[in-house]
């Protein structure tokens, strides 16, 4: 990849880009599609612009967010003068940018306003690879602030007409870009400590894997390579821990409306924790939900695992709706296929969805990490 400006030819894209383009300049919102998951953009610069992307989602104000660029220059006019750019992230933009990696520079208070950064003493980075994406910026001609386009608290959209269906009537202007490649948000990385080890705040599109691979092929000397260190939760989280809301309000994220059972079908259960047989949990599974009435089970599993090939057992009153998150040894495939899965489910109006557990190797960290959020409930599963 190149970071270069992408060409755009086709005159309705142009036209369409001139419009999304135009309305970012008169300070409105506009959803847009980048590689990872669909953005909510606004004129990152501009206070006022930056707090209608806040309204339209419903988002909490202490929530930063990530400023997106089109080029290599456009980054360098948003850093403190003093900013020397640690070797670390030399090698991890000329890998990853343009792409699914977002990268914590200090903030300068003159030029980022604190809308944008919640008042942190660091604004997100990220130059994006989609074409639509990257040609918007550069023809609005400005970086521009975009949270995925979705509500606060639902899954984040990987199609326009999932945006359109959670967004209707809040935004004028949707580019339609096809479906994103990657599925997933972009990986959040601190390499800004005095340790100078590279933080992963929010796994995502880019590995961890990869990162390691990338810094231990570019620095010659072993003892200089710095250590990755992974945080399970993301940065909201933490903030969220330290300061917890009204008690008894359980804070949920990448939720769809019907309430999601995370099945993990690999992993050991822990201690006191008895897992139960595939067949007599999908048995007892209405009786727990709804005796009363039939229900609509929705169903997350990969293709070919123990339970993506379980012939699913014929019980009065229960329908289930199965969608494939694709196979056991292909994240990525998982990666690009979860939140379409979880909002086609809700879609279908399921009464539940039950979401199989994934190996937490490369994609597969950040899809459990999206899944853990999104489920309200965690039951062991034997066969
Ligand atoms: O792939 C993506 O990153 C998408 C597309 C649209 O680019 N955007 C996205 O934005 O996921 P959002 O707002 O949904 O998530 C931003 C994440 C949050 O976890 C936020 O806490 C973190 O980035 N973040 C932003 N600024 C930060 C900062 N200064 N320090 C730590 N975390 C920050
Ligand atoms: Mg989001």
């Amino acid at each position: 990849p190149s970071t270069s400006q992408p060409r755009i030819t086709s005159p309705d894209t142009l036209n369409s880009l001139s419009v999304a383009a135009k309305n970012l300049i008169d300070l409105q919102p506009v959803a847009f599609p980048t590689e990872t998951v669909y953005g909510l953009g606004a004129l990152a610069l501009n206070s006022s612009a930056a707090s209608c992307i806040f309204a339209v989602k419903g988002r909490p104000p202490d929530n930063p967010l990530i400023v997106h660029v089109s080029s290599l220059d456009m980054l360098y006019g948003l850093l403190p003068r003093s900013f020397k750019m640690p070797e670390s992230y030399k090698l991890l933009i000329r890998r990853f940018w343009p792409g699914a990696l977002t990268l914590l520079f200090p903030s300068d208070p003159n030029t980022i306003p604190s809308i944008i950064t919640a008042n942190q003493p660091t604004v997100a980075i990220r130059m994006p690879s989609h074409p639509v994406a990257r040609a918007l910026i550069a023809l609005a001609n400005a970086p521009v602030a975009a949270p995925s386009a979705n509500s606060s608290g639902k899954p984040s959209p990987t199609t326009a007409e999932h945006v359109r269906r959670d967004l209707d009537g809040k935004v004028s202007v949707i580019l339609d870009g096809g479906a994103c490649g990657v599925g997933l948000e972009s990986t959040v990385v601190d390499g800004l400590q005095p340790d100078g080890k590279i933080r992963v705040l929010r796994p995502g599109g880019i590995t961890v894997e990869d990162i390691t691979k990338v810094l231990q092929e570019g620095i010659q000397d072993p003892k200089l390579v710095p250590q990755v260190l992974v945080h399970r939760r993301d940065y909201r989280d933490e903030h969220l821990e330290a300061a917890p809301s009204t008690p008894g309000m359980k804070y949920r994220h990448y939720s769809p409306t019907a309430p999601v059972i995370l099945l993990m079908t690999a992993s050991p259960p822990p201690e006191n924790v008895t897992p139960s047989s595939a067949q007599s949990f999908l048995v007892r599974l209405k009786d727990e939900i709804q005796p009363s009435s039939s229900i609509k089970v929705g169903l997350l599993v990969l293709t070919d695992s123990t339970l993506g090939t379980l012939t699913l057992p014929t019980i009065d009153g229960v329908e289930w709706c199965r969608y494939e998150l694709g196979p056991v040894d292909d994240p990525a495939v998982t990666a690009r296929r979860l939140f379409d899965g979880l909002l086609s489910l809700d879609q279908q109006h399921v009464d539940v969805i039950l979401i199989e557990e994934v190996n937490e190797t490369n994609e597969g960290l950040a899809i459990m990490n999206r899944v853990r959020k999104a489920a309200s409930e965690v039951r062991w599963i034997t066969f």
